[in-house]
């Protein structure tokens, strides 16, 4: 009878099948070492998997040194988390440590037990990790790939020989966890230490990975108190994709939608005219990637950055003029399934149900987008003819839309100067806060056609006679009547009804006569 050696609770069954029914097939060490390194990271991806284990252990400062010494070059990144015990170091060396079907904690960045070990292997070959919980002991394992395929077996090393220079220099004082990366033919490949252009690229993948963590991790960044990033001993700031520190960005509606039982959360942006911030912040805010790639949606899973801009398949291409919407989606960890979330964390694929939503969501982000970025044009064209004037303005109040009444126009003016008995203001304001905008933004999205343009299908001496007071009314501020007339049909709504102006002025002004 074989003994076994893992816990009988796994087999419901509890009883060994009988020796010769079956073949025990180890994976080969050489082959699986190789599909382990090809899951697809880059440099950037792989160590943000690292600082996510990072988070996981509740670490509050992350250390990341970049050190280049040509082939000999390594990267470690040191947390101050609560660390492991060696049986802990041990699983989690283990490859797929523990099951992706396993329900996490709500603040679980982890998945499917392979970050650490695939995203090290996609970028080194040797992995060591040194590990101190409080009060614990110093522990220590190393995987080194080429030892495991000279020796054909997963041999996990705890005589680390020769020791990696960072374990010699750096030290865990109270708690927390040191990766090492070395034999890094991925990143510093066969290089000699003195090879300017390796060191080059080398300096610039650090720099990669230093945009690509602001990007990520920027709402924990943003945390007081909470997590600190350091790369070669300076510390990283947070990239906020969304730029809420710009009074002029607009945040509309936030939409919850019920997928798998819980909500997830949008919040769409649209960012600020280039004109309406400084060069510093409009330089800061193309990201990584540039404003043009950087639309889309950012799919975040417990704050956690997936997916940075990106239509999600939807069917949009990003172009120029959309390039200042970017959709905020929250997505809580209990949706990995239904949203495919991959081990490299770097994709989210939208659950059929949930597309006519999302591409509802899109559509009218991308419109208020538009709007944005065409308002250049009209602030020029306004400063040439000075006297093109809106009924109403749409203003952003903490970020949110809302309408006013414009307090310039020449009709409101008439009615101030002519003394009416009611409070115009007190009018003014109700009218201000009781447009029906929610209705107006779904309405848009479903049935952009319904919105009437003004006065369509009005009775024509209803616009004539709200002309004919508005040429009064400029009149009456001192403007010669062809100067009025010339401003009114800049004016909305006349300016659409130009042959109704000439007509109906032309009449009244012979009349007048
Ligand atoms: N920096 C760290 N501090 C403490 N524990 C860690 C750290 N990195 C990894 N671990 C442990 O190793 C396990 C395996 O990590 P990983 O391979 O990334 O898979 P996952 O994150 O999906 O669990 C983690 O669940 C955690 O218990
Ligand atoms: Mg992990």
């Amino acid at each position: 009878m074989i003994q076994k050696s893992e816990p009988v609770s796994e087999d419901p069954e509890g009883i060994d099948d009988p020796e010769g029914t079956y073949d025990v097939t180890q994976p080969e060490p050489s082959a699986l070492i190789e599909s382990l390194r090809a899951f697809g990271y880059s440099l950037e991806t792989a160590i943000a998997d690292l600082v996510d284990n990072s988070i996981a252990a509740k670490a509050k400062n992350v250390w990341i040194r970049f050190e280049w010494k040509g082939s000999d070059s390594y990267i470690s990144l040191k947390d101050d988390g609560e660390g492991m015990t060696e049986s802990s170091i041990i699983s989690a060396m283990r490859p797929g440590s523990q099951s992706p079907l396993k329900e996490r904690s709500l603040k679980d960045l982890g998945r499917f037990g392979l970050g650490l070990k695939t995203a090290s292997f996609s970028q080194c070959r040797r992995l060591t990790v040194v590990s101190k919980v409080n009060n614990g002991e110093i522990v220590k394992r190393c995987w080194d790939l080429d030892y495991v395929k000279i020796k054909k077996e997963w041999r996990l090393l705890k005589l680390i020989e020769p020791e990696p220079l960072t374990v010699i220099n750096d030290t865990i004082s109270v708690q927390g966890t040191i990766v090492i990366w070395e034999k890094m033919d991925r990143v510093s490949g066969n290089h000699r230490a003195d090879d300017e252009k390796a060191y080059k690229r080398f300096l610039e993948g650090a720099e990669k990975v230093k945009q690509h963590l602001e990007m990520v991790f920027h709402r924990f960044l943003d945390y007081p108190n909470s997590l600190k990033i350091w790369i070669n001993g300076r510390m990283i700031t947070s990239w906020d994709p969304f730029m809420k520190s710009e009074r002029a960005t607009q945040e509309l509606p936030v939409e919850k939608l019920l997928c798998d039982g819980k909500n997830l959360v949008i919040t769409p942006y649209v960012l600020p005219h280039q004109s309406k911030v400084s060069t510093e912040s409009h330089k800061i805010g193309s990201g990584p990637r540039g404003w043009n790639a950087q639309q889309g949606f950012y799919v975040y899973r417990n704050e956690r950055l997936l997916v940075g801009g990106d239509w999600l398949s939807l069917g949009f291409q990003k172009e120029e003029h959309y390039k200042l919407a970017r959709i905020q989606v929250d997505l809580p960890n209990s949706m990995d399934g239904e949203w495919q979330i991959d081990v490299k964390k770097s994709r989210a694929k939208i659950p059929g149900y949930l597309k006519s939503d999302f591409k509802r969501i899109a559509v009218l982000t991308r419109n208020n987008a538009v709007d944005i970025y065409r308002h250049r044009g009209k602030v020029v064209s306004r400063k040439h003819a000075q006297d093109f004037v809106f009924m109403w303005e749409q203003k952003t109040r903490h970020g949110k839309f809302f309408y006013s009444i414009n307090r310039e126009h020449p009709l409101v003016q008439q009615a101030y100067k002519n003394g009416v008995k009611i409070d115009l203001d007190a009018l003014f304001s109700i009218l201000e806060e009781s447009i029906p905008v929610s209705h107006i933004l779904v309405t848009n999205v479903g049935e952009p056609d319904k919105f009437s343009t003004p006065f369509e299908n009005a009775p024509p001496e209803i616009l004539q006679s709200v002309l004919l007071s508005s040429f009064s009314a400029l009149l009456n501020t001192g403007v010669e009547e062809g100067e009025a007339k010339r401003r009114l049909l800049a004016m909305d709504p006349f300016s659409l009804f130009p042959d109704v102006v000439e007509v109906c002025l032309n009449e009244f002004l012979k009349d007048k006569k």
